[in-house]
């Protein structure tokens, strides 16, 4: 069985609702890192979560807020995450191909449920192209590439 790790604050509890019976669905356990409602609640606590959740498994997660912005900048901040904000089917299907993202991150106050579901079936379905694209991820880093940054 695959495992997918999931998470949201307050604003993308409703679509993680819909998304969660969804992926499961889809052939995936789904493993939440929270929240668990409406009640307002601070974004980074559950990306950082998920993140690490994603880091020790080397798996795949979503993380779900009002406009994505904020999980994606917070998740971001994790050394082996590769997190890509995805408003279309096109932006998640290459953020796998291209970026290898390991995290996809959605705006529930920004994509419905329908197009949303089709976003997290792009990102599942896609697989990381290797070749070049390998190399350029492998520069994603700044501190292991210093060297460029005299030049
Ligand atoms: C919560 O109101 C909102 O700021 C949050 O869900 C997210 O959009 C932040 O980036």
């Amino acid at each position: 069985m695959k495992t997918l790790h999931i998470a949201c604050d307050h604003a993308g509890f409703s679509l993680k609702t819909h998304l969660t019976p969804y992926i499961e669905s889809m052939g995936y356990t789904v493993v939440d890192h929270g929240t668990s409602g409406e009640e307002s609640c601070d974004y980074p606590i559950f990306a950082h979560k998920l993140c690490h959740a994603v880091t020790l498994e080397n798996g795949l997660g979503i993380l779900i807020c009002g406009t994505g912005i904020g999980m994606s900048m917070a998740a971001n901040r994790h050394p082996h995450i590769r997190a890509a904000l995805c408003t279309t089917e096109l932006h998640a299907r290459l953020s796998r191909e291209h970026n290898n993202a390991n995290v996809l991150c959605l705006g529930a106050r920004m994509t419905g449920v329908e197009l949303a579901k089709a976003i997290v079936a792009a990102f599942l379905c896609a697989a990381f192209a290797e070749g070049r694209h390998a190399r350029r991820v492998s520069q994603l880093t700044p501190c292991e590439n210093s060297e460029w940054l005299a030049s």
